[in-house]
């Protein structure tokens, strides 16, 4: 009785019956060779797709729609898949989405649900009203025989999330973005999941699906009124605990790899920032160290893990940071919300049993040791120190060193660019 009811659900929305994590793609200039490597980087990384955002839909700006193609073709014979993200707080016209989403959805790795309808996202666009969705998006598809699957993030709307699925009828779905990190604001704060929850719970009453942010932090420094921090600390793990405990149908990271919010866990291309100070800040700054800890969480989410100790992996994984500036700098109140920036030496490792110790320094000097259990263990150390020797090393229970990640920056006290306060994670995973 509850399965034919579940399946009817199913067959009802359209949606797909398996879990999946996608990451958010900032589309820019690039060559078929660049998204090649982003297609086997990520699926290496355990995503099942990209949410591809474009935030032009004209002709000829040909370096998207190739940039858009180069990523497809890549991803040809594999099961990773995309689907395009509109960048709405760039203006586009709505009515002009169907058009341009027409020339990719019939691609063989554009994603779909199991009954053929292409997913089609957004960044934004709440402000626009449910009617003109329906009419100049919605039903021109409609009419040309595609049915989207249509899961946008509206929490641009000034209702958000409070009755949204009542409002927007139009939305086989939802994604947030702003949920993914605490609320901007002046003192250090954990993120709060209470949107999600109610998204998760509305969605699900509604017959429809949620898709749940995960970001690490962010980190904006392009001067005028766009130098801003929302923190990171223990942002991610956190985050993962919340989905692991919410269960919504799929997660989106924020980002693969956006640059100028700092928040990219893979790689970015050189043309893709040029004509931006963007790489001032991001350049020799990798991050990919945190998908030793994205991998595995993904593979729990999808196993229908409740809880952060049934991450699991067979050998240590993960991966510590720390930015390499102190709070102290006098550039750092410059930045907006730097008040919630502390300090610290911040972990994320998954561990095979509960016989292990992480030990945390800084100048090498112990700030920390936390003995572990068995899952994902995680945690923001205080005691950053100006100097080199940033470190975590994992011992086994014979107090053998069995992993270490050494963090290749020296931390300073005042910035060594009097233009740039450099706030961006130095980020490396365990080896
Ligand atoms: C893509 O660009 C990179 C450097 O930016 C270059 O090394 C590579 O050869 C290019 N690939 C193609 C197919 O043009
Ligand atoms: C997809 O549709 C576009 C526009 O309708 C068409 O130009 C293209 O050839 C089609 N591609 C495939 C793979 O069918
Ligand atoms: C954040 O959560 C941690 C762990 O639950 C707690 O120790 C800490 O006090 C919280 N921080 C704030 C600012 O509420
Ligand atoms: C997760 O739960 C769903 C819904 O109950 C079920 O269909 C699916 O088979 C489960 N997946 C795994 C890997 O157990
Ligand atoms: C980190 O540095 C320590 C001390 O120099 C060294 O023993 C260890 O092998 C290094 N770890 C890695 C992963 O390079």
């Amino acid at each position: 009785m509850l399965a034919t009811v579940f399946f009817s659900l199913l067959a009802l929305t359209g949606r797909s019956a398996s879990k999946a994590v996608f990451a958010h793609y900032m589309v820019g200039s690039m060559n078929s060779s660049e998204a090649a490597q982003d297609v086997t980087d990520a699926i290496a990384a355990g995503f099942d797709g990209f949410a591809l955002n474009t935030h032009s839909i004209s002709s000829s700006d040909t370096w998207n729609t190739d940039a858009i193609t180069y990523l497809l073709d890549a991803a040809e014979g594999t099961s990773f898949k995309m689907f395009l993200s509109f960048d709405m707080s760039w203006g586009l016209d709505v009515s002009g989405l169907p058009a341009f989403l027409l020339q990719f959805s019939n691609h063989s790795q554009y994603y779909t649900t199991d009954d053929g309808r292409p997913w089609v996202s957004t960044y934004d666009g709440g402000t626009t009203d449910n009617s003109e969705w329906e009419s100049s998006f919605y039903q021109p598809l409609v009419d040309e025989g595609v049915t989207p699957f249509f899961v946008p993030d509206f929490d641009d709307w000034s209702g958000y999330p409070t009755g949204f699925f009542d409002t927007f009828t139009v939305v086989d779905g939802a994604f947030s973005w702003e949920s993914a990190w605490p609320s901007a604001g002046t003192t250090p704060a954990n993120v709060s999941d209470s949107v999600d929850s109610t998204m998760v719970e509305d969605a699900h009453a509604a017959g429809k699906i949620y898709m749940m942010p995960l970001s690490t932090f962010q980190f904006k420094y392009l001067g005028s009124g766009q130098d801003w921090y929302r923190i990171g600390e223990t942002n991610l793990p956190e985050r993962m605990a919340q989905i692991l405990s919410l269960q919504p149908d799929y997660v989106e990271v924020i980002t693969w790899n956006d640059a100028g919010e700092s928040h990219y866990v893979g790689n970015f291309w050189p043309q893709q920032i040029a004509g931006t100070d963007e790489g001032d800040y991001a350049d020799g700054f990798d991050h990919t160290g945190w998908q030793q800890v994205i991998k595995p969480f993904i593979t729990a989410f999808k196993n229908n893990a409740t809880d952060v100790s049934q991450i699991s992996s067979d050998s240590p994984v993960g991966t510590f940071w720390y930015r390499t500036l102190l709070t102290s700098a006098s550039c750092s109140s410059t930045i907006s919300n730097y008040q919630e920036a502390e300090d610290a030496v911040n972990y994320a490792v998954v561990l095979p049993s509960d016989d292990y110790t992480i030990e945390v320094y800084s100048n090498d000097q112990l700030i920390g040791s936390f003995s572990g259990v068995a899952g994902l263990n995680y945690d923001s150390v205080p005691g950053l120190q100006e100097g080199s020797g940033q470190s975590i090393q994992i011992l086994d229970g014979s107090g053998n060193v069995v992993a270490s990640a050494n963090g290749t920056k020296d931390v300073l006290s005042e910035s060594s660019d009097s233009s740039m306060c450099n706030w961006n994670y130095e980020v490396v995973g365990l080896s």
